[in-house]
């Protein structure tokens, strides 16, 4: 692979584009500015689109009549790096150790984009054009739930018109496989806010005597699931739809012992979850209840003995076919509410939805994509579904009426959201290849 494959990598890595944080703002505009520019060199007609938040950037080749059109689809907005402590280097200072370039960002999302962007750049080198018409949009509000990419879809509806998206943020089982997913997981955010005492009381004085809403938050937060594991808000499961057969024998075929890598990776003492389900069908096709922070009363060093005024934790609920986010937030409120411990009050704010998306891997398109995974890669495709969500997905096919081809390159000891994010050249290469093989195998 080039050396300027790299520094393009690098230059990339280094802008602390972190979409949650709004003192990062200005770094996310230098990083569209940063693709814009690269896109121009490459040949590719492009513009910086300012929404409500952070800008979109599009890029297209000239388009022909008589192609295929493909929208190419990524994100350069990263989660924050913290717990900065815990990295091994500077998350926004890219190093390359034993084939991997560890950074925030490195596999979610700008290693698998960038490989999009390098195998056009070499196509368009190489033939002065590509098989196939090209939007390429990629968006700075991925990690918070692209509020205003709808809204760039729905204006630009016609000049975005296309055959089929083509998306790589997604997994890869194991290193060299290559795999197309066929299903995300939908997400849901719900914040709760408990409030007892109006101000943080002296424990000896009052305890006994108010309700304490730590307590009272912990004992509503274990109403949310039963002892089997199962998520215990009345109505949450009516809507969500069975594994079909065929998905469960495929699944139990595929090369790898999911069960020994997450042990392996996490670092958990076991592995928990819903009975009558393998850990597969859990993380794929199962909803999950989950509390993402939970807080309240004194943090610091030794005892201090109060009752606090309040408590509060940040809960996201991932979805499946066929579940609704607003009937589930709806269930979901109502439950709380009625759990609701005596002595204590209870404010919810909802936050960001994202539906889940389910496509069939063998459709037409979905065949010529594995026939191009499978000549870039050598090597049968491993066909799955994913327990992540990637909510613009399903307003490709609501708003441009076109679906969308799953092709990742994430590992699984990618660390993506964690520490030590990292990226293996090795699949910025193989993303190259896989590029120019779908767009050939998609002209055709
Ligand atoms: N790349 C991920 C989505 C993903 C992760 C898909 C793993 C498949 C496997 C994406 O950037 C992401 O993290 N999305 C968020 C969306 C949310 C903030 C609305 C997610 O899944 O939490
Ligand atoms: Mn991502």
């Amino acid at each position: 692979m080039r050396d300027n494959y790299l520094e393009d990598f690098y230059s990339f890595l280094r802008f602390p584009s972190v979409s949650t944080d709004n003192n990062y703002s200005k770094k996310l505009n230098e990083c569209a500015d940063w693709l814009v520019k690269k896109l121009k060199a490459v040949g590719l007609e492009t513009q910086l689109v300012p929404t409500a938040g952070h800008p979109v950037v599009w890029a297209r080749n000239k388009h022909q009549p008589g192609r295929r059109t493909v929208l190419i689809y990524g994100h350069y907005d990263v989660q924050p790096p913290d717990p900065l402590e815990l990295w091994d280097s500077p998350p926004f200072e890219p190093v390359l150790k034993n084939g991997y370039v560890f950074a925030r960002g490195a596999t979610d999302n700008k290693g698998q984009i960038l490989s999009h962007i390098l195998g056009i750049q070499e196509t368009i080198e190489q033939n002065g054009d590509l098989p196939v018409n090209v939007d390429l949009v990629i968006e700075g509000e991925e990690e918070i739930g692209s509020a205003n990419l709808g809204k760039f879809l729905s204006q630009n509806r016609e000049a975005l018109k296309c055959d089929v998206v083509l998306v790589s943020d997604t997994g890869m089982i194991a290193p060299r496989t290559p795999t197309m997913s066929y299903g995300l997981r939908g997400v849901a955010a719900l914040e709760l806010k408990v409030t007892g005492p109006k101000i943080d009381l002296h424990s000896g004085i009052f305890g006994g005597g108010v309700a304490n809403p730590a307590t009272a938050l912990a004992q509503l937060l274990a109403t949310l699931h039963d002892r089997e594991g199962r998520i215990a808000v009345a109505e949450f499961y009516d809507q969500v739809a069975p594994l079909q057969n065929w998905e469960r024998e495929a699944w139990k075929k595929l090369p790898i012992d999911v069960d020994a890598e997450i042990l392996k990776e996490t670092g958990a003492p076991s592995l928990v979850g819903e009975k009558g389900f393998n850990t597969m069908e859990r993380i794929w096709a199962r909803p999950t209840a989950e509390i993402n922070g939970i807080g309240g009363g004194y943090q610091g060093q030794g005892t201090k003995t109060v009752i606090p005024s309040h408590a509060m934790a940040k809960l996201t609920f991932r979805l499946v076919p066929d579940q609704k986010a607003d009937e589930i937030i709806a269930l979901v409120r109502k439950h709380l509410e009625r759990n609701l411990p005596a002595g204590v009050t209870m404010e919810m704010t909802g936050g960001h939805n994202g539906p889940w998306y389910l496509t069939d891997p063998h459709s037409e398109f979905g065949k010529a994509a594995q026939r191009a995974l499978k000549k870039a890669f050598k090597t049968e495709v491993a066909l799955i579904r994913e327990g992540g969500s990637i909510p613009i997905v399903s307003d490709f096919r609501s708003i441009l009426g076109v679906e969308t081809l799953l092709l990742g390159l994430a590992l699984p000891d990618c660390r993506a959201h964690s520490p030590n994010e990292n990226f293996p050249l090795e699949n910025l290469d193989s993303g190259i290849r896989m590029n120019q093989a779908v767009l050939q195998e998609l002209a055709a």
